[in-house]
């Protein structure tokens, strides 16, 4: 695995199918930024339509926002990787912030489904951040190093290198409240020193995605930062042409 730019979509629990059929036609058929990866977290039941609309553009991925964190079983209305995987999905958002909060999501739950989706050859694009409260007392480098440890620490060298990072400060997420990018690059470089104590070089392969209130009016200065490779973007990944200047934001 190589490092990676990305522009990563998380529509959320927004738009229907139209509307999220003509999101991604928009996107195919704009000139985008050679060698950035653009990622559309789209809600369940539009994944295998938005697959099949971006056959042919290698360059466009979508994501789904959630998986189950366990194989299968008696866990009604989830949805598991290996459905996820069956109508072809590779990269799957896990961690998020909303799924921690509004659905009690531990770190163990987290470092469960990152550990199913890489046991099927998937690839889990993981959230981190700390809330307010942890940001103000100065504890927000330690506390995010605990999430990224407890979720991700099992694994061998190997498959971290697969695995997106997305560090997204609860109190930057649709807030309108961004972090600067010199916070940004603090976590992003504090995250990246702690994967390189532990798995050495590889940390340098390792895609590290910043999240909170992106706009096209911020994305350039916090894509600049050596550390941050990109971002996930809520809000303003809705509209077409808002995203679109994100896209070109590198
Ligand atoms: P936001 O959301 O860009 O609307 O702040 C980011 C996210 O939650 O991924």
């Amino acid at each position: 695995m190589t490092r990676q730019k990305i522009a990563a979509g998380n529509w959320k629990m927004n738009k229907d199918l139209n509307d999220a059929v003509k999101m991604v036609r928009f996107l195919i058929n704009q000139d985008r930024p050679k060698n950035i990866l653009t990622v559309l977290g789209v809600p369940f039941p539009f994944l295998q339509t938005c697959i099949k609309e971006t056959r042919g553009s290698a360059d466009i991925i979508i994501a789904a926002q959630n998986c189950h964190h366990k194989e299968n079983g008696a866990f009604t209305g989830e949805v598991s990787v290996t459905m996820l995987k069956s109508i072809g999905v590779s990269h799957v958002i896990v961690g998020h912030s909303e799924r921690r909060e509004y659905f009690f999501e531990t770190d163990e739950m987290v470092g469960n489904k990152v550990r199913i989706l890489l046991n099927h050859s998937m690839i889990p694009i993981f959230c981190c951040g700390e809330p307010l409260k942890v940001r103000k007392e100065g504890s927000h480098g330690s506390y995010v190093k605990h999430q990224v440890s407890k979720a991700l620490y099992s694994l061998n060298e190997e498959e971290i290198a697969k695995v997106i990072i997305a560090y997204e400060p609860i109190w930057a997420i649709g807030t309108g409240e961004t972090a600067s990018p010199e916070q940004a690059q603090e976590m992003h470089h504090s995250i990246r020193t702690h994967l390189r104590d532990k798995y050495g070089k590889v940390s340098d392969e390792i895609s590290i995605l910043y999240g909170g209130s992106v706009n096209p009016g911020n994305a350039k200065e916090l894509f600049r930062q050596a550390d941050v490779d990109g971002g996930l973007i809520g809000g303003a990944s809705l509209q077409e042409k808002g995203f679109l200047s994100i896209l070109h934001s590198f």
